[in-house]
């Protein structure tokens, strides 16, 4: 599974966000350590706190799986929903809820995943190790987990 098939795997799910308050679905994508992806889209709620990144809905099926621990590397796309599709050139990069959530798989996974921040348009992508987005994580460790 190369980078762009990851990304593409979120970019079609991307087009399952349930988004129609924001207007700007995002899709995730998981690549497990045995070549399984599992994805996400945004699921936003009329009591917009409730609404839930594709992050976290990708990682709740993960866990829902029993696969929580086996995830290596992340793609995020995302836009603004247009016409036609997602419009938008800036790289979507995981919220700050989302890297704590995602920091609970990398910590028991043993692994610092890679993350790959992706644009609905263009080819711009940017690339991090989650300890750079979220430095000095608390997570299961510091709980003794992991
Ligand atoms: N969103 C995500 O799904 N992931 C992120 O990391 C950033 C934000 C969603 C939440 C909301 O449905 C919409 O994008 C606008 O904030």
């Amino acid at each position: 599974m190369t980078r762009n098939e990851l990304i593409a795997a979120a970019r079609a799910a991307a087009a399952n966000a349930h988004a129609p308050y924001s207007r700007f679905g995002v899709g995730a994508a998981l690549l497990l350590a045995d070549g399984t992806v599992v994805t996400g889209c945004n699921f936003e709620n009329a009591s917009y706190g409730l609404s839930l990144c594709a992050e976290t809905v990708a990682l709740a099926k993960a866990n829902s799986e029993g696969r929580l621990r086996d995830v290596v590397e992340v793609a995020v796309i995302g836009g603004a929903m247009a016409e036609g599709g997602l419009s938008g050139t800036s790289p979507v990069s995981p919220c700050g809820r989302c890297r704590q959530v995602l920091n609970e798989a990398a910590q028991l996974g043993g692994r610092d995943l890679i993350v790959h921040c992706a644009a609905a348009e263009g080819d711009a992508v940017a690339t991090y190790r989650l300890s750079d987005l979220l430095p000095h994580a608390f997570g299961p460790a510091d709980l003794g987990f992991g």
